[in-house]
């Protein structure tokens, strides 16, 4: 099968590379390296792209913007499977630049679908859309709060019932927005087999952390550089699910065996993997064994207080899938992947084996 991957390079999209090349399909990568740029070269996934062609002579990159058109054009044609992973994707930093957000995030899907409806209509098309969907709709359920974490008074996690209007979002969630309903529609007035799914914390070894997006391996890195983090606002009880890019592409392999046009799930850690930022302090500092530093800051636009998914909706849809990667395994994991020089290639041959 000929797989197409956007955004081939970053977390999601190099492990859902690594994933269809083990399965011997024929992966075309698209990734403009733009990530060094919207946010520093710490942030550039172009080592990534370097790690990939090493290791697997089916995975081929194309230095191509989503939006171009033309270029995507040939690669499109005669696809099976559209992973689209390629965004900005940083809440904070589409406050910066809007204009460049809703370009690559709502005109680059939309790009895409349009392309994906004339010249390969059969192909299965997963969305990787975000719970910023929501805007601060989440912050308006009744909270508690307990010692190390904030929680939920009420509900044990965020359905797709949450309404996704009359709130702020940041341009980020606004773009989101679009491209996830530009998905839907595409599935119920063109018939495009699209998945959309509502991410929430996606982590693992391949993220190329900066402050604005990856906290976990951030948060395990300022820890072993001895690095004080900003923690903003909520007294560091914030709650986030975090669940691993490798169990996320699982997800995706659910869905594309047996696609649901235009369904929109959530989707993240849930329950189990959910962590408050003071949590994840305990379990860094337990696996480096040395102290985190931080200082409290202001809290900003967009955060939600708790954000923990409710799968219930997938898990009922695909109930062969489920998290295999928990919190402990994952900070583990981002430790090693920081401090042994093996790690990516004991990963490299083991994952999804
Ligand atoms: N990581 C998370 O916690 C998280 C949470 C919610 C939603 N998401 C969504 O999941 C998707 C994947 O996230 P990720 O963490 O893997 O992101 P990432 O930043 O690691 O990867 C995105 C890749 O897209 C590339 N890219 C950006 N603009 C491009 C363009 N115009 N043309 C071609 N390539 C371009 C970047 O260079 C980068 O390699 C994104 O759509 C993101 O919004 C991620």
């Amino acid at each position: 099968m000929k797989v197409l991957v956007t955004g081939g390079a970053g977390l999601v999209g190099s492990y859902s590379c690594i994933f269809f090349a083990k399965q011997g399909h024929e992966v075309i990568a698209v990734d403009n390296f733009m990530r060094g740029k919207i946010f520093d070269e710490s942030g550039s996934t172009s080592g990534n792209a370097d790690m990939l062609r090493k290791h697997f002579s089916n995975i081929k990159f194309h230095e191509i913007d989503i939006r171009d058109t033309e270029k995507l054009k040939p690669l499109i044609k005669g696809s099976d499977i559209i992973i689209h992973t390629a965004a900005q994707p940083s809440h904070p930093k589409s406050i910066e630049i809007p204009l460049e957000d809703f370009s690559i995030n709502a005109y680059g899907t939309l790009n895409l679908l349009e392309l994906t409806k004339k010249h390969a209509d059969n192909a299965i098309f997963v969305f990787t859309s975000t719970n910023k969907v929501y805007g601060e709709n989440p912050n308006r359920l009744r909270i508690t709060e307990k010692e190390t974490r904030y929680d939920y008074a009420e509900i044990n996690g965020v359905d797709e019932s949450m309404p996704l209007d009359n709130t702020m979002h940041t341009p980020f969630g606004v773009s989101k927005v679009a491209a996830d309903l530009y998905c839907q529609e595409y599935a119920h007035l063109y018939g495009l087999k699209t998945g959309i799914f509502r991410l929430g914390c996606i982590t693992g070894p391949m993220a190329k952390a900066v402050e604005l997006h990856n906290w976990e391996p951030y948060f395990v890195k300022a820890n072993i550089e001895g690095k004080t983090l900003n923690i903003y606002g909520f007294k560091g009880k914030q709650v986030r699910d975090v669940i691993d890019a490798r169990d996320l592409v699982l997800a995706f392999e659910e869905f594309i065996k047996k696609p649901r046009a235009g369904e929109a799930y959530n989707m993240g850690g849930g329950r189990k993997n959910s962590i408050s930022l003071l949590e994840s302090f305990k379990i860094i500092e337990s696996i480096t064994g040395k102290p985190m530093k931080h200082m409290m800051k202001e809290a900003r636009e967009g955060d939600h207080q708790v954000y923990i998914s409710d799968l219930s909706k997938f898990k009922s849809h695909y109930p062969k899938w489920g998290i295999r990667i928990y919190l402990e395994e994952i900070f583990t994991d981002l430790y090693n992947s920081f401090t042994d020089k093996s790690f990516f290639e004991g990963m490299l041959k083991s994952e999804f084996e």
